[in-house]
């Protein structure tokens, strides 16, 4: 480091992280913060605009109004997520036009999660209850993140998880109570979103080479495997209270923790799905290309308007 004051600034800025103070755009930051936030915010956001099209695929096909009113709200509070984490993200220093080229141009990751297929409608309550509901619990924590606009972008952003979660909790509860065809269709959902719900959560803290300069700087105040933790002791016993089950015979509550531990998660499928060889990888890349293309006369038409406006 060749400025002679870094060591000084960084003291200060750590005291401020250990106080509790909020980072704001202008302020001084180690590069390898500011670093860090744009990779964490910039795959964020494109989670969220990618996660919009699994479900997107069940709009025209939802059982009745009621449900497909609240996945078009689901869908649509996605992609305003993603606008408020593109903008969080612009503060660092990045474009947009930079971020949204790393993703169309498959050099950006986004949640692997959303590289797996919805083959029912009742993936979408899966989602909805497992998929959603793990990413509040990373977004909850998130929300005390130390860089100001991401914390203040996480507290909107977990109210509409919220509601997430709920649509999906009840529509799961209403079909491990209806026909048995319904409950087994539940079930199937569940056997599908488990695993790649989990996997959310990250590799283990001990494989996590972000983690412990995230958590130094308070960017992450929980770990990966902590959250996942939160994530099982809480579903498990819910999901077996609908007479489900998680697709993990290994599954089992440890009196001496106090927690619910099942088997592994398959950490080649994990990283090889990263890597761009999940389901539907490719798929979800061609149809965010298409919108992008789609969507270029819309861009181009404000960009003449602005100009014309001087
Ligand atoms: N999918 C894709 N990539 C993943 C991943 C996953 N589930 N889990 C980890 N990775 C990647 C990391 O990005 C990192 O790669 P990189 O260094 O090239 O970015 C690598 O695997 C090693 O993982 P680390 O644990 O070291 O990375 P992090 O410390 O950043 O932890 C994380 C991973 C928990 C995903 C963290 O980045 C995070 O909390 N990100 C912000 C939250 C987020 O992106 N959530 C996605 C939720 S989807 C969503 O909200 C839509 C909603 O509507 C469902």
């Amino acid at each position: 480091m060749d400025d002679p004051t870094y060591d000084t600034r960084l003291a200060e800025f750590e005291t401020r992280i250990a106080r509790g103070e909020k980072i704001e755009p202008g302020d001084w930051m180690p590069d390898a913060y500011r670093k860090q936030l744009i990779r964490m915010i910039s795959q964020h956001a494109n989670s969220e605009v990618v996660g919009m099209l699994p479900e997107g695929a069940w709009i025209t096909r939802a059982p009745n109004l009621r449900r497909k009113m609240v996945l078009l709200a689901k869908v649509q509070d996605e992609a305003g997520h993603g606008q408020y984490l593109y903008h969080a993200a612009e503060t660092l220093g990045i474009s947009r036009d930079e971020m949204i080229d790393a993703l169309l141009e498959g050099r950006a990751k986004y949640a692997s999660v959303f590289n797996y297929p919805t083959l029912g409608w009742a993936d979408v309550a899966a989602i909805g209850w497992l998929v959603d509901g793990a990413a509040i619990m990373n977004q909850t924590m998130l929300a005390h993140c130390s860089y100001g606009p991401y914390s203040r972008a996480m507290v909107r952003i977990c109210a509409e998880e919220g509601f997430h979660k709920k649509q999906g909790q009840e529509m799961i509860i209403r079909y491990s109570q209806g026909t048995p065809a319904q409950k087994q269709m539940a079930q199937e959902a569940i056997d599908r979103w488990w695993w790649p719900a989990l996997m959310m959560f990250g590799p283990h803290d001990s494989d996590s080479p972000n983690t412990p300069q995230l958590m130094r700087w308070g960017i992450k105040t929980r770990t990966n495997d902590e959250l996942r933790q939160e994530f099982l002791d809480e579903l498990v016993p819910g999901i077996q209270a609908l007479g489900l089950s998680v697709p993990d015979p290994e599954m089992h509550y440890d009196e001496a923790t106090g927690h619910w531990v099942g088997r592994e998660i398959d950490w080649d499928e994990f990283w090889r799905v990263i890597k761009g060889d999940g389901p539907m990888n490719a798929s979800r890349l061609a149809a965010r290309r298409k919108a992008h293309e789609d969507g270029r006369w819309v861009r181009e038409a404000a960009a003449a308007y602005a100009q014309a406006m001087g």
